[in-house]
């Protein structure tokens, strides 16, 4: 089997951020032939704006466009503000969108992980990242949502937490693109 190399997208920009840790906890226990690349650059994105997606856009557009687009898969992890995914996330996903129909996620398999300290894990911003994902033409993968729940539980730590991070992950590398059946 060839290797598979999935472009993961950071939703927290927070040094101590827990959705960062999970990303490595996913990256250092990647089963064999699977590499995780966590996507440098997205708070150096500029807000997205038409005016300056040209072929003269700025050098970090073109560098996070090149790691998703030559990526097989895209994770995105992350927590929830206000409801919904932090607009790191949402700014990165519309510069990911574009040309539309050929933008870097296009077609590519996604899934979204991602934790929050409240009882629901961050189940809007995920179901909000999965919409979005989805509409700038990625191909969810069902059953790779994760919303953990970080209360009291360090998800990086606890057994069932990161067995079911690492499910996931297993599910989004195995997995059939849903969308394409
Ligand atoms: C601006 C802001 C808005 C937030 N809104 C929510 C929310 O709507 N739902 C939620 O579960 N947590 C919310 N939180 C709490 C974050 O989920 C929590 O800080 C989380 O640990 C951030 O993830 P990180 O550790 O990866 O940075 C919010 C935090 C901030 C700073």
């Amino acid at each position: 089997m060839t290797d598979t190399r999935v472009a993961v997208l950071v939703g927290s920009l927070r040094a101590d951020s827990v959705n960062r840790k999970i990303a490595e906890l996913l990256r250092d226990n990647a089963p064999a032939g699977v590499t995780l690349d966590l996507v440098e650059g997205l708070e150096q994105l500029p807000f997205y704006n038409q005016d300056i997606d040209t072929d003269a856009a700025p050098e970090v557009v073109t560098a996070v466009r090149e790691r998703v687009a030559t990526a097989d898969r895209v994770l995105a992890v992350t927590p929830e503000y206000n409801g919904t995914m932090p607009a790191v996330l949402n700014n990165a996903i519309d510069w990911l969108s574009r040309p539309y129909g050929a933008g870097a996620i296009a077609g590519k398999p996604f899934g979204v992980v991602g934790a929050t300290p409240t009882p629901y894990g961050g189940k809007w911003a995920h179901e909000d990242t999965v919409r979005s994902a989805r509409i700038a033409g990625a191909v969810v993968i069902e059953d790779v949502t994760v919303s953990q729940p970080a209360v009291e539980v360090d998800p990086t730590t606890d057994p069932e937490a990161r067995a079911k991070l690492l499910a996931a992950l297993d599910t989004l590398v195995q997995g059939q693109p849903a969308d394409a059946a």
